[in-house]
């Protein structure tokens, strides 16, 4: 696939998809790095003297004009980012876009609206993806995040416009390609996470891959009960105790190791002040929940993470937004940071666990993408990848 270094940009209007679907609170972006991650590729832009045309979704406005969706925040904090004006519109298309577009002198930045305010942009509209295409010469798309999505402004201008991706966009595909390709071996796979339902692609495709598959979270007590263990209130999905069990032997006949916890933690409530004890699995008291991996665990799992030359971590080991269920999660994001293996940490929920023990930039890639990188890890293809062409 072309990436934007193939293409001549000098003069171009340059329609730029990125993933600016940041977390805020009160109006403030609590987290920036979908914006900072996008530098690379506008910087490259710019200095190339392209005219920067960006558009993203952010948030679920479903298709109408949300006050608190705008884009606008973001464009300031773009703006300090890049140390140059950025240019926000309130609209993604239409005649006054266009006369903005217009303007534009190379190098200078636009901001288009949020563009799930268009009902056409969810449902791939190609009368929507047409008028974002008009906007411009060349379409980038640089949004990771959003490359599962097939939407209007990521799989639907690409088939319209000469169509390439960004420098994010290439770095994602690389480095989480090159792991399910070619990885490095001994390759970890960690999988945690609340639903088992939401794991089952992850885990069979990784499990082809990998030669550890380690498990924890919420997903750990279906499996347990599948084993004929007793697991009290703990999350349970009745529905998957077969495709758990087939998890177990797949495992068995591939010759991987497959890693599930021996010890864990069980609370009597949902809370930080909850009573809390640590038992074996089979001492799950049947009033009580599993909420975290126990002390034998970690220092198990630890150890295969120490001892990999690759690891891939998706999902975490307990409930890490309470304190005193924290520690599993911890212990795994530390065994990451230190490890000499590769690391790559798929975006969303652990990716918030290494923010919040502050081993962030101890990781070698945390993925932009939460779930585009877990359908990527799936196996699956990504439309807005997929659609990118070489016109
Ligand atoms: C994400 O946050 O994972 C992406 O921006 C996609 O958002 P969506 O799930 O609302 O499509």
């Amino acid at each position: 696939k072309k990436s934007v270094r193939d293409i001549e940009l000098n003069g171009k209007r340059v329609f730029v998809r990125v993933d600016f679907n940041v977390p805020v609170e009160d109006g403030k972006i609590t987290d920036d790095k979908r914006i900072r991650e996008t530098l690379p590729t506008i910087n490259y832009l710019i200095e190339k003297g392209a005219k920067v045309i960006l558009a993203s979704h952010f948030g679920r406005p479903k298709g109408q004009v949300v006050e608190s969706m705008r884009l606008t925040p973001v464009g300031v904090r773009l703006s300090e980012l890049l140390k140059k004006p950025v240019v926000k519109v309130d609209e993604s298309v239409g005649e006054a876009v266009k006369a903005k577009v217009a303007e534009l002198q190379n190098g200078d930045v636009l901001l288009l609206e949020n563009v799930r305010f268009y009902a056409g942009e969810e449902k791939n509209d190609p009368e929507l993806a047409k008028q974002f295409a008009e906007l411009a010469d060349v379409f980038v798309n640089d949004a990771f995040g959003a490359a599962h999505r097939a939407h209007a402004s990521t799989e639907g201008i690409a088939h319209l416009l000469p169509a390439v991706s960004g420098l994010l966009m290439e770095k994602e595909l690389s480095v989480i390609g090159k792991a399910l390709s070619n990885p490095d071996r001994p390759f970890t796979a960690i999988i945690g996470g609340s639903k088992v339902k939401d794991k089952i692609d992850v885990i069979d495709n990784l499990l082809n891959i990998a030669d550890n598959v380690i498990i924890g979270g919420g997903l750990a007590y279906t499996f347990f009960k599948a084993q004929g263990h007793e697991v009290g209130q703990s999350l349970l999905d009745e529905s998957k105790l077969d495709v758990a069990l087939g998890f177990i032997e797949k495992a068995k006949k591939l010759g991987k190791n497959f890693y599930l916890p021996v010890d864990i933690v069980v609370s009597d409530d949902f809370s930080a002040t909850a009573n809390t004890n640590i038992v074996d699995i089979d001492g799950i008291p049947s009033d009580w929940e599993g909420v975290d991996i126990g002390p034998k665990t970690r220092k198990i799992y630890a150890d295969v993470i120490k001892n990999s030359k690759l690891v891939v971590w998706n999902g975490p080991m307990g409930v890490f937004e309470i304190e005193p269920f924290a520690g599993g999660t911890r212990e795994v994001a530390e065994a990451c940071a230190t490890t000499e293996a590769y690391t790559i940490i798929g975006g969303g929920d652990s990716a918030a666990a290494a923010e919040k023990f502050h081993l962030a930039d101890k990781m070698d890639h945390i993925s932009t993408g939460g779930g585009a990188s877990l359908e990527f890890m799936e196996g699956k293809a990504l439309p807005g990848v997929v659609a990118l062409n070489d016109k």
